[in-house]
């Protein structure tokens, strides 16, 4: 049994960033050259416990065939029946990907109990388990915690590199080290800001999560993306951060637009100037300035460590990618190492046409890596033998 994260972003039955399928063939590779039977599973998006046709892992045993270049079946179904029926059909060497674990309320449910019982399930169709899902590490499910406590387990190759590479990120002395962070909630990020701050030398701030820091500055952000409750938190680091001679780097200029779209207008704006735009305080920021992606570029393509978690703008749209292909391309140019960390930041460098080989790392877990950098324990490595 093969615990990868598979979990990527399908529209309308297109992948439209298949890295995390491409990153665990390495494992299933090995399994099969070994003779095993591989029977693989996942979760894709968050249907809570319902059989969401749009969380289908159909889609991706499709692209997991291709790229293997050998057949893979299918099973409507995780556990019961038909999974079962598929085992008992699997031949040495054969590929099995079985549906969305999450179609089952038991493997996220907070009972422990409920997933204990899942994971009974899952692991009467195997002999053993291979714990390769490095994105979904942090989390305390059936299949990533409770199920490798009932066969014999061991870390897949996915999860050994990850980890060599954050590793090297928390040990390495090298610097400057910079850290950049976006993305749209500051409150995901306030642990890792928090584990960080006595670390790094730059801290640049971009994303949704800026305005935070911008209110906390005092600027008004019009409709921009804001925390209010963690304004005073945010005040609190900006605080620390100055007594630990930690640079944190605000934009200075903000692409403020009339509305969230890809054809909304838009034009840039000083920070201290956000609602004195043609939009007056229904202006939404949804990209850095310019200014601001050169500045930030250059403190990033001079450092020796470089790790970088969540676009600074909306990147889908056209108007608002300037500033996270920025810092992508900066980081193609840090000589040292380079990370890009996480399945947004992934989705977007990939989605602004660079090649993967252009960065020292892509991680394929955002949550995942985040939480190892603040040195909290992931419980599903913890388990693994
Ligand atoms: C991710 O995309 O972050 C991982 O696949 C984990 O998914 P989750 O955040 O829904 O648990
Ligand atoms: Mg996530």
């Amino acid at each position: 049994m093969l615990r990868c994260d598979l979990n990527v972003p399908i529209d309308n039955g297109v992948i439209s960033d298949d890295g995390r399928i491409r990153a665990s063939l390495p494992t299933i590779k090995y399994l099969v050259d070994q003779g095993a039977k591989v029977i693989i599973c996942s979760h894709l998006g968050r249907p809570d416990g319902a059989r969401v046709e749009k969380y289908s892992l159909r889609h991706v045993a499709k692209r997991l065939a291709e790229l293997l270049g050998q057949p893979v079946s299918f099973s409507e179904d995780c556990v019961g029946k038909e999974a079962i029926d598929r085992v008992s059909r699997l031949e040495n060497k054969g590929v099995l990907l079985l549906e969305n674990l999450r179609f089952h309320a038991a493997e996220t449910s907070d009972s422990e109990n409920e997933r204990r019982k899942f994971a009974r399930e899952l692991a009467e169709l195997a002999d053993m388990y291979v714990g390769d899902g490095f994105g979904v590490l942090h989390r305390k499910q059936a299949s990533v915690y409770e199920l490798p406590k009932l066969l014999p387990s061991a870390a897949g190759y996915l999860v050994e590199k990850e980890l060599s590479v954050l590793e090297q990120l928390v040990r390495s002395d090298s610097h400057p080290y910079t850290v950049v962070l976006g993305g749209s909630k500051v409150s995901d990020k306030l642990g890792v800001i928090s584990a960080l701050l006595p670390r790094v030398d730059n801290l640049l701030i971009g994303g949704g999560m800026v305005f935070t820091f911008l209110a906390a500055r005092g600027y008004k952000v019009g409709k921009s993306l804001l925390e209010e409750s963690e304004i005073e938190t945010v005040k609190g680091y900006l605080d620390q951060a100055k007594a630990l001679g930690v640079n944190i780097v605000l934009p200075t200029d903000i692409v403020m637009a009339s509305k969230f779209a890809t054809d909304a207008e838009h034009l840039v704006a000083q920070v201290a100037e956000l609602e004195q735009t043609s939009f007056g305080a229904n202006g939404i920021g949804l990209d850095i300035g310019p200014v601001s992606a050169e500045v930030f570029a250059e403190i990033v393509s001079t450092s020796k460590l470089c790790f970088w978690n969540g676009p600074m703008g909306v990147f889908e749209f056209e108007s608002f990618s300037k500033g996270t292909r920025s810092i992508a391309e900066a980081l193609t140019t840090v000589q040292g190492l380079g990370v890009v960390g996480g399945g947004d930041s992934a989705a977007a460098v990939r989605a602004l046409g660079f090649e993967d080989s252009a960065f020292g790392h892509i991680s394929t877990g955002g949550g995942a890596s985040l939480e190892y950098l603040e040195g909290k324990s992931l419980p599903g490595l913890e388990v693994l033998e």
